[in-house]
């Protein structure tokens, strides 16, 4: 089994290679969610979620089906954007307003996306086990989404304010 440390290391050596060369925010987060939810291991959704028209809309995703809108500061989703703060719970059902997507879901971790000050919108990770997200898996997916805020094109994406 591989140590946290090296997955991490692995998944952040992976991101930078699917972002080579490509400024495109939709083919990025397409490939980001894609090899989140490939290099994490029990994780039921993995996505994004995009600041337009003044809420958060669903953006690529693996996993089920999810909700489309989340107004800012509802559900784990929207207090995360709102506090522009990463987000763990370790148990949704425990969570005022949690917006339940996957009943599947038990525990949740929620990272804002900011550029140039600005809030695009978040990346969002479930899972089906209670407290399954550490501050490690929390530094590994600020690293992630970093990378992946200065590898695109933001004008290219219709986000508010941008
Ligand atoms: N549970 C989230 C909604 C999004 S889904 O988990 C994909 C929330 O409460 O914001």
């Amino acid at each position: 089994m591989q140590s946290a440390n090296s997955e991490a290391g692995d998944l952040l050596q992976l991101a930078e290679g699917a972002f080579a060369g490509e400024r495109d925010p939709w083919a990025n987060a397409a490939n980001a969610a894609a090899l989140v939810f490939e290099s994490l291991p029990d994780v039921n959704w993995a996505g994004f979620y995009f600041l337009r028209g003044g809420e958060l809309v669903v953006g690529p995703f693996q996993g089920r089906v999810a909700c489309v809108r989340i107004a800012l500061g509802a559900g784990v989703c929207g207090t995360a954007a709102a506090n522009r703060e990463t987000l763990i719970v370790p148990d949704v059902h425990a969570f005022p307003g949690h917006i339940a997507c996957d009943a599947a879901s038990n525990s949740e971790i929620v990272v804002p996306l900011v550029t140039q000050g600005r809030l695009i919108g978040v990346l969002d990770l479930d899972s089906p086990s209670l407290d399954r997200f550490t501050r490690e898996d929390a530094r590994l997916l600020e690293a992630l989404a970093a990378k992946f805020v200065a590898a695109c094109d933001w004008r290219l994406a219709g986000i508010d304010g941008l």
